[in-house]
């Protein structure tokens, strides 16, 4: 028996976010997305630059990692291989979002107070500022980073936060990712930097790979990026 079941949302959260779905911001399948992937490596400690229909898929992934951590952890017999080094610290996970509310478009306020009302809010740290220098501002709390979405900006900000928010990233497997990257130019040089960087003088400190929805021009990719420059060996299970 698994300790919660396997959907990714609700009906009642689907109503609530459906306000927040704008079709030019291009996140309809990275919410989701988001979601499936903050529950399968739970992280505790997420940072998003960009908010918006994401806030509030990420809140719900980690409302629900909250207590389904809980429920394992009262029993760990409800999972079939339980990793008891994973059930030692409390689960307190926490978003510090991050957005100046420049795009004239910007869905951070609403996306605040769709979150409150879904009781999603206690998860939350929003900064209202611009993402160049914040990284400052983060408590030891917030750090290391286990998970950084990006959703602003292009070529400049990308590289931007590769100087600035890269080091913060959790050396043993923290992610980055990135939306926006695979059809346009800037996007792929950033790519192709990265790339360049791996093949030469970061062999060991990140994998890569993109996702592309084939179906739409923009707005219709992502890139995740792990950090493994700090990684442990894991060998948990002789072959196979
Ligand atoms: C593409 S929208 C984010 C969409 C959102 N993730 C969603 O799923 O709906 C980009 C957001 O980033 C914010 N933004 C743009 N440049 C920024 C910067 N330099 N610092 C902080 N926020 C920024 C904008 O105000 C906007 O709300």
């Amino acid at each position: 028996m698994l300790s919660s079941a396997p959907v990714i949302v609700d009906a009642a959260f689907a109503s609530a976010v459906r306000e927040l779905a704008d079709a030019r911001m291009g996140t309809e399948h990275v919410g989701p997305l988001l979601y499936s992937l903050i529950r399968a490596v739970r992280p505790r400690r997420v940072v998003e630059i960009g908010m918006g229909y994401t806030t509030c898929f990420i809140l719900r992934a980690l409302a629900d990692n909250v207590a389904d951590f809980e429920a394992e952890r009262r029993d760990l017999s409800l999972l079939p291989f339980p990793h008891p080094d994973h059930y030692r610290e409390d689960h307190v996970p926490r978003l510090v979002a991050i957005d100046n509310l420049e795009h004239p478009a910007s869905l951070a306020e609403r996306a605040i107070a769709v979150a409150t009302d879904l009781d999603l809010d206690r998860y939350l740290r929003v900064w209202r500022r611009d993402l160049h220098g914040s990284s400052e501002a983060f408590a030891a709390e917030d750090l290391p980073i286990d998970l950084l979405w990006l959703d602003a900006g292009r070529y400049r900000t990308f590289t931007a936060v590769a100087r600035e928010y890269w080091p913060l990233l959790a050396a043993d497997g923290g992610l980055w990712m990135i939306h926006s990257t695979l059809t346009n130019l800037e996007g792929q040089a950033f790519l192709r930097e990265l790339k360049l960087r791996q093949a030469t003088v970061a062999f060991n400190d990140y994998e890569l790979v993109s996702l592309l929805e084939p179906h739409k021009l923009a707005q219709n990719s992502v890139t995740l990026v792990r950090k493994i420059s700090g990684e442990l060996e894991r060998i948990y299970t002789p072959m196979p």
